[in-house]
């Protein structure tokens, strides 16, 4: 046990409270220190460094009106729909709770992406911070299946037929496909079933493994320090005591900072929680507020707009594009040939002609699958594929500059395709759209060490104001 710690008599009487907490609970008061008062963040964090923490506003916001939620929800495929109504117009501020929890689900992706892309930004997810990357990756992987559990919730008929379709995309997976599909459903068709799962993963299995990852992305994050928009390692320059001379304590001055991006954060999000819940249809579907009908089809059938990116990439890959996919492979695995060496020139060789085989013999929509996933699953190589001498996009040559703005441009055309019916014009496109998105990640060991970098500084940028 820890020696207890005394406090001269004549102290104040908060001071003895503290005191006799401290001395029953020093792990609380040594979280405390370690993790707010002497954690020494960078001082020059701009407003990209908020959305870490609206992230965590936004999951406490999500928890605490998903409890509300549930105490008046039906899980059931008969009483599901009729009890949101119930909630919406019957029970006490049980419209504002529900459309806190809708609004809040959009919002957290959001918040999330805009937190990836100042990671993608800052270089972020390089050494020393591999972890905390892929923890968050981990986090963003996790999201999606809450949000698309979530999704189905309702029993609308966009919860229905995107659930159907989805859940139907496993069973292009050669040999176990439709057995998992079943197992996915628990029945042939989604039904109350499908909806009692959803419901038990969504409300608690989920939940926990997200907040269990969280914690882990903050410790990892806490272990290492936290980068900057200078992309300069604080920890190499520190004074007498061992604080950074480019660090100040995150409490008080990044608590009180951060209430600023809250503020901001709740009058966006009030002002569409009052005014614009559906927001025209992108946070909560014209079709949703019909019931679930399995025997009539939507015309369209499109997901929330935050799965569109890789929705598009999904529907690109029709026979034609596997060809694309094809000629990629066979030019990775010739490039592979020449850079490597004795038995790597037959490992890539072979993988490719492995790859290029399996392709022939497989259904178009089944690397559709693939390709979906692989357009999450490459976030988590990024920092053993950027090769550039520098951390942040501030000292990169101005052309990566515009190689981030295409990047960029080229997810939001994704997105937008997504939620389009498909056209021939469209298919193409979003066919582009998805080899540019890979290009950036796979060529990015040889693109981002070319180009005239400017030099680091030794300190970082900081003027008080
Ligand atoms: C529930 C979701 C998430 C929460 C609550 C969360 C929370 C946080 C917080 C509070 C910070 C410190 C403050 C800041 O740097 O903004 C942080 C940093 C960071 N997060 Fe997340 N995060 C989430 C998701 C993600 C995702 C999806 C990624 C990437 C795939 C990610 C990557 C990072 C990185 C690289 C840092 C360090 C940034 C730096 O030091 O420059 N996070 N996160």
């Amino acid at each position: 046990m820890a020696e207890f710690k005394e406090i001269p008599s004549g102290a104040p009487a908060s001071a003895k409270v503290m005191n006799w907490f401290e001395n029953r609970f020093p792990t609380a008061f040594d979280a405390y220190r370690v993790h707010l008062a002497e954690y020494y963040a960078p001082k020059n964090f701009n407003f990209w460094y908020f959305f870490g923490s609206l992230a965590l506003l936004v999951l406490v916001i999500q928890i605490v009106t998903g409890i509300f939620l549930v105490m008046h929800y039906k899980p059931d495929a008969e009483l599901a729909f009729a009890s949101v109504e119930y909630i919406m117009r019957d029970v006490p501020w049980g419209w504002l709770i529900r459309y806190m929890h809708s609004t809040g689900a959009s919002a957290f992706f959001v918040v999330v992406y805009l937190h990836m892309y100042r990671g993608l930004i800052y270089g972020s997810y390089r050494k020393p911070r591999e972890l905390v990357w892929i923890f968050g990756c981990a986090i963003f992987l996790v999201l999606m299946a809450e949000a698309f559990m979530g999704y189905l919730l309702p029993w609308g008929q966009m919860s229905y037929w995107g659930a159907q379709v989805i859940v139907n995309l496993f069973s292009a997976i050669p040999f176990i496909g439709p057995d998992l599909a079943l197992m996915i459903r628990g029945d042939y068709v989604v039904g109350d079933a499908t909806l009692n799962r959803f419901f038990s993963f969504h409300v608690i299995a989920v939940p926990l493994v997200l907040l269990g990852l969280v914690v882990a992305h903050l410790l990892a994050l806490h272990d290492v320090g936290s980068n900057n928009p200078d992309g300069v390692e604080i920890k190499a320059k520190k004074d007498e005591a061992g604080r950074p001379l480019d660090g100040i304590p995150f409490h008080p001055y990044y608590t009180v900072h951060d209430v600023m991006g809250v503020g901001f954060f709740l009058m966006v999000f009030s002002a569409i929680v009052f005014f614009a819940p559906e927001m025209g249809g992108y946070f909560l579907e014209a079709n949703n507020f019909i019931t679930a009908d399995p025997l009539k089809t939507p015309l369209h059938i499109a997901p929330v707009w935050y799965f569109t990116p890789f929705y598009s990439m999904l529907r690109a890959i029709t026979t034609e594009m596997v060809y694309v996919l094809m000629v990629c492979v066979a030019l990775g695995g010739i490039m592979g040939a020449i850079s490597l060496k004795g038995i790597g020139k037959v490992v890539a060789v072979g993988a490719a002609a492995l790859v290029i085989g399996s392709m022939a013999v497989t259904d178009a929509k089944f690397w559709g699958v693939i390709i979906m996933g692989a357009a999450v699953v490459i976030l988590f190589f990024l920092p053993w594929l950027d090769y550039s001498p520098v951390r942040s996009i501030r000292y990169r040559p101005n052309w990566h500059k515009v190689v981030y703005g295409v990047f960029v441009v080229n997810f939001m055309i994704l997105a937008y395709l997504g939620i389009k019916p498909p056209s021939p014009v469209f298919e193409r496109i979003s066919q582009a759209g998805t080899l540019l998105y890979f290009g950036f990640f796979l060529l990015m060991p040889w693109w981002s060490q070319k180009g005239e970098f400017k030099a680091e500084p030794d300190r970082v940028n900081f003027k008080p104001h």
